[in-house]
């Protein structure tokens, strides 16, 4: 039987209270839940091997699962790698703090346990303030992965962090819904050309406009099995009920719902979509309003939370709408398309 542990959830009310106890937390090898601008993270020393498997087996995440080492200064990314730092200063200066992660070759002081065995790592600096006096006061990178049990979709504030960590962890800080309520842009900046290896806040557009040379990985556009970003290949940001998408003009989407309620009788259904969408879709069915379809920010924002909130209003079925795979779009549908085992009704 695994331990059940006490977990304290504290707020901002005393800033400086909340720092120093997660900061003591990380320093005593256990793990803090705390925000990220992204989403939370569950936080750990980078360098203490002990308390990077605690998150493995906390989240119940599988070990050849490499996580992201979170730093505060610029300092620290020069220990963390091998390689020339020239070109990814400039690109560390453009982004960071920010929602891009980059992948570079190891050096020596990343523990395997980081990597899961591979001789690159994952780093980025988070634009979040309790996040980045955090790194700071530990005075040392912090792993971490999102804040949910693995296959879940992430936690974008603190409730929904004690939802799925409650007695598994000592500390969860709550700093309030996340801004991006997406994880980073994960891209490969070992080789050339530069490649996404998941999408997220950072646009591949943008990046292209930066960069010059930068590809999408072939797994993110459907195009091959195996992603190099081993994250990518399990099972993901999966709610509880059964998910699909419906893509189309609105009316070909309402024509698909309605077929679809038709076949399946007596069953609860929720709808996560646009207000624009959501309008022409009747009452008898469970309704989350991402806002605007023109707002893909805010749409974002609300998926993981959209799809915990129907969840708990026990529907059995959830169908989320489909978004052009441009800009923001990308990192959305990459999103869905896990959630919903990219099932189209
Ligand atoms: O926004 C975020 O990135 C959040 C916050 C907490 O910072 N973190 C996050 O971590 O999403 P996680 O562990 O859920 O996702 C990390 C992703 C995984 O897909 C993992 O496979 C990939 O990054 N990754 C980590 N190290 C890698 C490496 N060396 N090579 C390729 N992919 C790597
Ligand atoms: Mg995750």
């Amino acid at each position: 039987m695994e331990k059940i542990i006490e977990t304290k959830l504290i707020n901002f009310d005393n800033y400086n209270n909340a720092l120093f106890e997660a900061v003591e937390v990380l320093k005593s090898g256990e793990l803090v839940a705390f925000p990220t601008e992204t989403v939370y993270g569950l936080g750990a020393d980078g360098l203490n091997p002990d308390a990077i498997l605690k998150i493995f087996k906390t989240k119940g995440r599988k070990s050849d699962n490499p996580l992201i080492l979170h730093i505060s200064d610029l300092e620290m990314l020069k220990k963390l790698t091998i390689q020339p730092l020239n070109d990814i200063i400039k690109i560390a200066e453009k982004y960071w703090p920010g929602p891009l992660t980059i992948i570079l070759k190891k050096s020596k002081i990343v523990p395997d346990e980081i990597t899961a065995g591979l001789d690159t790592v994952a780093i980025r600096m988070p634009d979040n303030k309790f996040a980045l006096d955090l790194i700071k006061n530990l005075d040392r990178p912090v792993a971490a992965p999102s804040a949910n049990l693995s296959g879940k979709p992430s936690p974008t504030d603190a409730a929904t962090c004690m939802k799925d960590l409650d007695g598994k962890i000592p500390l969860i800080i709550d700093g309030g819904n996340t801004r991006f309520g997406l994880e980073s842009t994960v891209v490969d900046l070992t080789q050339k050309p530069y490649a996404i290896l998941r999408p997220g806040a950072i646009t591949y557009e943008e990046l292209k406009d930066f960069l010059g040379d930068v590809e999408i990985d072939s797994h993110i556009l459907g195009k091959s099995e195996t992603p190099r970003a081993p994250g990518q290949k399990y099972t993901h940001y999966a709610p509880e009920a059964s998910a699909y998408l419906v893509s189309g003009s609105n009316s070909e989407k309402l024509e698909k719902i309605k077929e679809f309620i038709k076949e399946n009788k007596d069953i609860k259904i929720g709808i996560l979509a646009s207000e624009e969408f959501l309008k022409d879709v009747e009452n008898s069915i469970e309704k989350y309003n991402l806002g605007s379809i023109e707002d893909l920010e805010t749409y974002g924002s609300l998926i993981f939370r959209g799809l915990r909130d129907l969840d708990d209003r026990k529907v059995d079925v959830i169908i989320c709408e489909a978004v052009d795979e441009t800009g923001l779009g990308l990192a959305i549908m990459n999103r869905l398309k896990k959630s919903t085992g990219n099932k189209f009704i």
